[in-house]
C-alpha cells in the first residue's frame, strides 16, 4: 500500500543497537513508496555499515560533513544543508541519549547533528525514535531533553516496552519497525478527526448455548480495526470495543473486549455518553439462546436432537441513535448493513429504520473474513461508492467521508468525489 508515495525521508542513524532495527526501517519505508537518503553518525557505523544501508536504501550514504561528494545533485560541498533541502521529514532512527543531548544544545560537530540544526524548522519536520537503556531513558537528564526537545518543535515518539539486548527490562527500547511506519504514516496524515472522540464497535458477538458451544457469524472484525487505525491517524481518541476476534489492537487505540451482545450493548451504551461518533461495524447476533445450558448438553445415543429456543437480542445502534446526545447530532451514528442483495434499498431502508445520518451498505459474502471490501455510504442526500479496495484504505475514506459531514464545506476527498459520480448501488 503506497502510503508514503511522493514522501521524501532522511533516515538519520545515531550509534545504538538498535541500528539493526533501521535496517527493517529502510525497507518498510521504501515498500511505502517513499525515498530514503540515509545519513550516519560515525557512532552508527560501529553497529551497521553504510554498505548495508546504501543497499537498502538505493542511495550513497552520508556519515561526515567533509564528505565532497555531490548531495542531492548539488557540488557545493555542503551535504548538511543540500540532504535537507527536498526531505518531507528527517526522521533519526535510532536517537540515542547522547544524539538528543547534542541536539538541545544546537550541537553541530557532525553531519547529522548539523543537518538537524540547518533544516529549515517550518518545512522539515524533525522525528526522533529514541534508543537506549532504561536507566538511561530515566534519567531527569534524558526526560528533561525530551521535553525541551518537544518544545523546539520536534516530533519524539514513545519508547516500547520489554527485553533490552543490555539484558535488562524496561521502557527505553526503540519501537519496532512496523510501529514507526505507522507513526510516520499517521504524521503525515491530516488530522481530520482531531478533538473527536471515536467510538468503534468491530467483530461478531458470541452467545452461549452451553459452556462449551455457541452461536456467532463470520464477521472477522478486519473492517472495524481497520476504521479504529484509520481514525486514530486521523487524529481521533479511539476506542474500539471488539467481539471475539484475535486481531491486534491498532497502535494507540483503546480496546475493550466483550463476548455476548448483551456485553456489547452495556459497554457501547456507557461509553457512547462520552463519544463524538459511533461506528457500529460489528456484526451483532440477531438472536441468543433463550437460556444457555450450565453444562455441556450431551449426547444421550437416543438419537433425540436438543431444541433450541431463542430470544431476539437488543439493536444497540438503534438505541444508541435514539439517545439525547445522537438526537442532537452531539453524537455522530455511523451504521453498518451486510446484505447478501438488493444493497442500495436494503441500506436505504436500514438506515431509516435505525435512524442514523449514515449508513453504510457492503455485501456480506464479498466482505466477511476478507481484506478487500465495497461500501456504499447511504446518506440524507444520497448515495456515494466507494470502489473495492483494502479494508485500511477504505476504512482511510469513509473517515474523510464522515469528517466531512461532522465539518460541512470540507471538499470531499478526490476518490470519493470521483466515486460520487459513479452510478450507485453495486
Ligand atoms: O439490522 P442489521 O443487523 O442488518 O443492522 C446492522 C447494523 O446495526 C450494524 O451497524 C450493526 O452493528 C448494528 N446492530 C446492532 N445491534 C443489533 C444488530 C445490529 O447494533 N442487535
Amino acid at each position: 500500500m503506497n502510503e508514503l508515495a511522493g514522501k521524501h525521508i532522511v533516515l538519520g542513524l545515531s550509534g545504538g543497537i538498535a541500528c539493526y532495527k533501521a535496517a527493517e526501517l529502510c525497507r518498510s519505508l521504501i515498500k511505502a513508496g517513499a525515498t530514503v537518503q540515509v545519513v550516519m553518525t560515525e557512532a552508527a557505523g560501529q553497529f551497521i555499515t553504510p554498505v548495508t544501508m546504501q543497499a537498502l536504501s538505493g542511495r550513497q550514504v552520508f556519515a561526515s560533513q567533509w564528505d565532497d561528494r555531490s548531495a542531492a545533485g548539488v557540488d557545493n560541498n555542503m551535504p548538511h544543508i543540500n540532504l535537507s533541502r527536498e526531505a518531507d521529514a528527517i526522521v533519526v532512527a535510532p536517537a540515542s541519549a547522547d544524539f538528543m543531548a547534542k541536539l538541545l544544545h544546537g550541537r553541530a560537530d557532525d553531519l547529522l547533528s548539523l543537518m538537524c540544526l540547518a533544516r529549515p524548522v517550518d518545512k522539515v519536520p524533525l522525528i526522533l525514535a529514541p534508543a537506549m537503556n532504561r536507566e538511561m531513558w530515566a534519567h531527569p537528564a534524558t526526560q528533561r531533553n525530551v521535553v525541551q526537545l518537544r518544545a523546539d518543535g520536534a516530533t519524539v515518539l514513545d519508547v516500547g516496552i520489554g527485553e533490552q539486548a543490555c539484558g535488562e527490562t524496561g521502557d527505553g527500547r526503540m519501537l519496532e519497525p512496523e510501529e514507526l511506519l505507522y507513526e510516520l504514516v499517521r504524521f503525515f496524515t491530516p488530522k481530520v478527526l482531531a478533538g473527536q472522540h471515536v467510538l468503534v464497535s468491530a467483530g461478531p458477538t458470541f452467545e452461549a448455548i452451553d459452556p462449551v458451544r455457541g452461536i456467532t457469524n463470520l464477521s472477522s472484525g478486519k473492517m472495524g480495526f481497520a476504521i479504529a487505525r484509520a481514525a486514530h491517524e486521523a487524529g481521533a481518541n479511539v476506542t474500539l470495543v471488539a467481539g471475539p476476534v484475535s486481531l491486534p489492537t491498532p497502535r494507540g487505540v483503546g480496546r475493550i473486549n466483550v463476548k455476548t451482545a448483551l456485553n456489547m450493548q452495556k459497554t457501547l451504551n456507557v461509553l457512547s455518553q462520552n463519544a463524538t461518533v459511533f461506528i457500529s461495524a460489528a456484526a451483532v447476533s440477531d438472536w441468543r439462546p433463550a437460556e444457555a445450558a450450565l453444562q455441556k448438553i450431551k449426547k444421550d445415543g437416543s438419537g433425540q436432537v436438543p431444541v433450541l429456543h431463542f430470544v431476539e437480542n437488543p439493536d444497540i445502534l438503534a438505541g444508541v441513535a435514539r439517545s439525547p446526545r445522537a438526537s442532537n447530532r452531539t453524537l455522530f451514528c455511523v451504521g453498518f448493513a451486510a446484505e447478501s442483495e438488493d444493497l442500495l434499498a436494503n441500506a436505504q431502508a436500514k438506515r431509516v429504520r435505525k435512524g442514523v445520518p449514515l449508513l453504510v451498505g457492503n455485501i456480506g459474502p464479498d466482505t466477511f473474513g476478507q481484506d478487500e471490501n465495497a461500501l456504499l455510504l447511504v446518506d440524507e442526500q444520497g448515495t456515494t461508492e466507494l470502489p473495492r479496495a483494502d479494508k485500511l484504505v477504505l476504512a482511510r475514506q469513509l473517515v474523510g467521508e464522515i469528517a466531512r459531514r461532522l465539518r460541512p464545506g470540507v471538499p470531499a476527498p478526490a476518490a470519493a468525489a470521483e466515486a460520487a459520480q459513479a452510478p450507485a448501488g453495486s
